[in-house]
């Protein structure tokens, strides 16, 4: 009885075990891996190590090329473990060929790609994903990349981008998930389980890159590709966690960064690549440089050639090099003349040979082409559904939105209203304009439908300064009962890399054709196309509607005409602080407070007292976003009850123990007359701390569907890892403090509740 009862649940337990989804680390940590990689390694020579060290582009250059294109030789020779920019199965399956038919040792090739917000399938650009507030749909929209990418032979994407970005005039700052490192982290976290899938090695996974190794997105100025100085602490607490999430999802390879931060390149800085990404965080995977930025330690100033750039980015831990043409010429003559140990590049070779490996390249090399065709529809119903959940209303003045555009005339006016290839935003990958559907086609077939008209009129280019086309535009606006505008930036040249800005207005004179238009008095809805916050202070105050749509991706039109004629509710919410003027940047909700903190401060008079005179403020602009961090309106209205937290007082030790929790409530209520998603937030702020904390700080966040008249009590948890931060001491734990807590629509808003953390 006793050993049928024993064998019973040994029974039990493999099941349980077998029903586990693997874990996302797995990958890291399998001895047979390992075994296979000790024998491959005791077969290869010092050249054919070097080789695995080494990724060049095939053509689509982001900097200086290497001047090679060698590429077949070099893979037949073993010189040559990786190409990128390569893609469709009868080319990589080519190229692949060679790798696993010629070379001596038949080591699969991995081809990259930056694989930024989709491969064919575009969705809106990583901004625009991170205003979802779906990291679910933002795992789903990552899936369809790396099916689409995989069977293309891509199995390795440059993406996610999780740099924390604060600064708007940063063109990169499209490409990431915003300013928030809570968010950040998620969306982050959520990027890597949507490419690797349940695990690396399934036919669909592909490898996904965690970039760029750090503090890029706190640029000076805002400039790209310029140093960084950001303070221990702050990287710890803000610029590091999102890097920290995709290691503990699993992410098999990081990229490290262009800039020098605290004046040491990031290619070339042991303290983060190995310190921080390999000992601190266990990280296995491999890290490869970015686009020459091996080579860039020369101008940068620590390295008199490439031989000594690859002596000092190879011992910080930059494993692989993109680009630099550094490794290749020098990698194996500096371990000849004892300057670089082949253990340490033994150790390299393994974590590339790891992730090669994982990805089931050996058993698996060739791409099917699968799909290859066109997009699937269940795909191009999840994009459309990514850009209407990613829109975030602005202002809707008189309930403008949504139109009533039954029997009638719509202007549909400006540059992108049908303009397929700027819906592609920057890194478009594999997208085709062919596939896009404009917002012309889409709300001209729907408002027809509804017995309206649409009239379309570009009335300007996006860049230009002629004015040829304003007449046709208010024409159009004067025959119509309803403007639609569509103005912005330049998805390809004014944002992503290389696309910074000193103005954040709207180029062009596109904002000379707004007011042309709303001259004419007729009600405008406007919508913004930008890969970032843009200075709207003349449209916030004239302009009854504004929508901030970012690059939508190919089901642009739909999405904008669903939303627009009320077929969806727009719920998105913003993830970056939409400045009143550039000289605030870089701005941020969760900023300190200083000893002098001003904001409410009345600008409309020169200051009375001293008291007034002596704050912490502009003389010329308030210091408070025009819309903040979290902001987006809804076609409904939601009522939030007090925030209630499960009791007054905690203890710091029993929170450092991870023995003690708060259990944070709101009632939330859809007291309008439409359903509607509610991007619920939880703030918090710490004060009598030992150093100073951020007048709030995001901790938790839900997007919930409410029906009309429906409550919903949303709960959060705050415990260690929300309360904890970086002292005085540098140790990360949750300190004594005053704790204000907010469950809130945004980072502006909300009713407090206190708690006392004692000893
Ligand atoms: C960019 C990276 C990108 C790489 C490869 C570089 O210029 O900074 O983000 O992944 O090019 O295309």
């Amino acid at each position: 009885m006793r050993i049928l009862r024993v064998v019973l649940c040994f029974v039990l337990l493999v099941g349980v075990v077998a029903a586990q989804p693997p874990s996302p680390t797995a990958w890291a940590n399998d001895p047979q891996v390992e075994a296979k990689i000790d024998a491959l390694l005791k077969q290869m020579t010092l050249d054919e190590k070097v080789g695995q060290l080494i990724t060049y582009s095939q053509g689509a250059a982001t900097g200086p090329g290497t001047g090679r294109s060698n590429y077949k030789e070099m893979v037949a020779q073993g010189k040559l473990g990786s190409i990128f920019n390569l893609t469709g199965a009868d080319q990589t399956n080519e190229m692949q060929k060679i790798a696993v038919e010629k070379s001596r040792l038949h080591i699969p090739l991995l081809f990259g790609l930056d694989v930024i917000h989709g491969f064919r399938t575009e969705f809106p650009v990583p901004l625009g994903m991170s205003a979802t507030w779906d990291p679910a749909l933002v795992e789903q929209a990552a899936r369809v990349a790396a099916k689409e990418a995989s069977h293309a032979g891509v199995r390795w994407t440059y993406s996610p981008m999780v740099d924390i970005a604060r600064d708007a005039r940063w063109g990169r700052i499209v490409e990431g998930a915003g300013e928030d490192p809570y968010l950040g982290s998620a969306m982050a976290a959520a990027y890597v389980r949507g490419y690797q899938g349940a695990q690396l090695g399934g036919p669909e996974s592909i490898a996904s890159c965690t970039k760029h190794f750090v503090g890029y997105g706190a640029a000076e100025g805002g400039r790209d590709y310029n140093t960084a100085e950001i303070p221990v602490r702050l990287l710890r607490q803000v610029y590091l966690p999102p890097f920290q999430a995709t290691v503990d999802a699993g992410g098999a390879t990081f990229m490290s960064a262009f800039e020098a931060l605290n004046e040491v390149p990031a290619s070339a800085s042991a303290m983060t690549l190995t310190q921080v990404l390999r000992k601190e965080w266990g990280f296995k995977g491999f890290v490869v440089s970015d686009w020459d930025s091996i080579g860039e330690l020369i101008p940068q100033g620590v390295a008199a050639d490439h031989r000594v750039a690859s002596a000092k980015a190879f011992a910080a831990g930059v494993d692989m090099d993109m680009e630099s043409n550094a490794y290749g010429p020098h990698l194996a003559e500096l371990v000849k003349a004892g300057v670089v140990p082949e253990s340490v590049v033994d150790e390299s070779v393994r974590r590339v040979l790891r992730v090669k490996i994982a990805l089931g390249l050996f058993e698996h090399p060739y791409a099917d082409g699968k799909g290859s065709g066109a997009i699937a529809p269940e795909d191009a119903e999840l994009a459309r559904k990514a850009a209407e959940e990613s829109f975030v209303l602005l202002k809707n003045d008189g309930g403008l939105l949504p139109l009533k555009a039954n029997g009638k005339t719509v202007a549909l006016i400006g540059p992108l209203a049908d303009d397929a290839g700027q819906m592609l935003g920057s890194w478009g990958a594999k997208g085709d304009a062919k596939d896009v559907v404009t917002l012309r086609t889409a709300l001209t077939r729907q408002v027809e439908a509804a017995q309206g008209h649409v009239i379309y009129a570009k009335g300007t280019d996006i860049l230009t300064m002629s004015d040829k086309g304003f007449s046709d535009a208010v024409v159009a606006a004067k025959q119509s009962d309803i403007v639609v505008l569509t103005l912005g930036e330049d998805a390809v040249w004014m944002t992503g890399e290389a696309g910074s800005r000193a103005n954040l207005d709207l180029p062009g004179n596109q904002q000379t054709l707004l007011e042309a238009v709303a001259a004419t008095g007729k009600p405008i809805v406007l919508l913004v196309f930008s890969g970032r916050p843009l200075v709207l202070n003349w449209a916030a105050q004239h302009v009854p509607a504004i929508v901030e749509v970012w690059f939508p991706g190919v089901q642009a039109g739909p999405a904008m005409a669903n939303v627009l004629l009320g077929t969806s509710s727009p719920g998105g919410r913003l993830t970056t602080s939409f400045p009143r003027a550039v000289g605030q940047e870089p701005l941020y909700y969760n900023h300190f407070s200083t000893g002098r903190p001003a904001d409410g401060a009345d600008l409309s008079r020169p200051p009375k007292t001293s008291g007034e005179k002596y704050l912490s403020r502009y003389v010329d602009v308030p210091n408070s976003a025009l819309y903040p961090f979290g902001y987006g309106l809804t076609y409904s209205t939601v009522t939030y009850s007090a925030t209630s937290v499960s009791s007054s007082a905690a203890s710091a030790k029993d929170l450092n123990a991870g023995t003690a929790k708060l259990t944070v409530t709101a009632e939330l209520k859809n007291t309008g007359g439409r359903a509607t998603d509610e991007v619920v937030q939880l703030y918090i702020r710490q004060t009598g701390t030992s150093i100073v904390r951020p007048v709030r700080e995001l901790k938790g966040f839900r997007r919930v569907t409410l029906a009309p008249g429906a409550s919903q009590k949303v709960e959060f948890t705050l415990g260690r890892d929300e309360l904890k931060f970086w002292n005085l001491d540098m140790k990360d734990v949750v300190e004594p403090a005053q704790l204000t807590v907010w469950v809130a629509p945004d980072s502006t808003s909300g009713k407090p509740a206190q708690v006392s953390i004692g000893q």
